[in-house]
């Protein structure tokens, strides 16, 4: 099967005007499915359900190792790594808003935590991850595979394989943006825990989170004294073993995971990532000649999810926004830092090329009537 033939809007093709970096667009089956009926979660019948997820998961995560949810967002699994795996000093990786955010909760939970810093828009550099392994013992690296703020991915093999060549540190992995929107190898690549949430490429509505965690993480969760109780990732494996969640889980959004994870390996995971890597190709084809530029100066950095880019000169982001709005689009605005000057195009999940392709039409239409009008505004008058 390859990226062009599958439909993976079902009949949605070329249709899709929501571009916002997540929460994604939808698809109606799957916004269908919220409805399945109401059920104790200690039946059999959940058990059946869950198992099914359970058994699919694995496959997007490509690896032999349970993987689970938790009725959080993917800030709680965040959490839940460090609180439930971690005893000693965090080594975060931090080139954006969300690996940021990531390092601030280690100091919250009162962790003793060091940074690897990139600027915002450039990658966190494999070797600069060995430099600071090689000045301290740490217990855990943190790091996000794709910086949603900034559409910026780092290399996570290359940062994965220092942190294992050089150090036993737990290798905590943010793959939000990622998982089912490229490549990204659990198993191969030598990750502990690895933590997405619905809302992002695996093109769910928000409010649960999946992640998958390695036997040497769970080891070390398990010799660890406290680890808090609701997102103790030991009780979340005790019970998964069950097929069931420790506590009561969110019922309509498992059941939407059950419909997307056969969609999601019915297109199948190397054609999925392929047609994410088609989308970005047409962007980056596009923004040259459109007048707009990456915010990753490097193209090895482009997100294959979301593109951060600086309009064209003498174009507001938040009046091209404006625009697009009203041709009944959803935009994304800049992040952070970025807000004012860039727009993100949230291009992940079920998403098709046809569909961005009609939307970079509509960028450029909104360009040109900003132009014009701007050209025939009188001197003095309000942009
Ligand atoms: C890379 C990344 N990590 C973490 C998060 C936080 O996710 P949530 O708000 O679902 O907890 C986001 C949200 O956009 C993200 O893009």
């Amino acid at each position: 099967m390859s990226a062009q033939n599958f439909d993976s809007t079902s009949g949605h093709q070329g249709q899709v005007k929501f571009y916002n970096p997540g929460p994604v667009w939808v698809r109606p089956q799957v916004l269908h499915a919220l409805g399945g009926p109401m059920m104790s979660h200690r039946s059999a019948a959940f058990s059946e359900l869950y198992g099914r997820i359970l058994d699919k998961l694995p496959k997007v995560f490509r690896t032999k190792v349970l993987s689970h949810t938790l009725a959080t967002s993917a800030t709680g699994v965040w959490e839940a790594a460090l609180v439930s795996c971690v005893e000693g000093p965090v080594l975060s990786c931090c080139n954006g808003a969300f690996s940021d955010k990531w390092g601030e909760m280690v100091k919250r939970l009162g962790m003793e935590g060091d940074v690897v810093k990139a600027e915002w828009g450039k990658p966190i550099l494999a070797d600069d991850v060995k430099k600071a392994l090689a000045a301290k013992k740490y217990a855990a690296v943190t790091v996000v595979h794709n910086e949603t703020s900034t559409g910026t991915i780092s290399d996570l093999p290359a940062i994965a394989k220092v942190i294992r060549e050089n150090s036993d540190a737990l290798i905590l992995a943010d793959v939000v943006t990622s998982l089912a929107g490229t490549k990204m190898e659990f198993d191969e690549w030598g990750l502990d825990v690895a933590v997405a949430g619905s809302q992002k490429a695996l093109a769910l509505p928000p409010g649960i989170a999946v992640y998958a965690a390695s036997e040497r993480a769970m080891t070390r969760a398990k010799a660890k004294k406290f680890r808090g109780l609701y997102l103790d990732l030991v009780d979340v494996e005790t019970f998964g073993l069950k097929k069931q969640n420790p506590t009561t889980p969110s019922l309509p959004l498992l059941y939407a995971l059950d419909v997307q994870l056969d969609h999601i390996l019915a297109e199948g995971m190397e054609n999925r990532w392929a047609r994410h890597h088609a989308i970005l190709a047409e962007v980056e084809a596009w923004a040259p000649k459109a007048g707009f530029r990456f915010l990753p100066e490097s193209k090895a950095n482009h997100s294959p999810t979301v593109s951060s880019l600086f309009p064209p000169e003498g174009i507001a982001p938040d009046d091209l926004n404006k625009a697009l709005k009203k041709e009944g689009y959803t935009p994304g605005s800049g992040y952070g830092k970025f807000k004012a000057s860039n727009i993100r195009i949230g291009h992940m999940g079920d998403v098709d090329v046809l569909s961005v392709k009609n939307y970079l039409a509509a960028i450029d239409a909104a360009v040109a009537k900003i132009r014009a009008t701007a050209a025939t505004a009188p001197a003095g008058a309000p942009a």
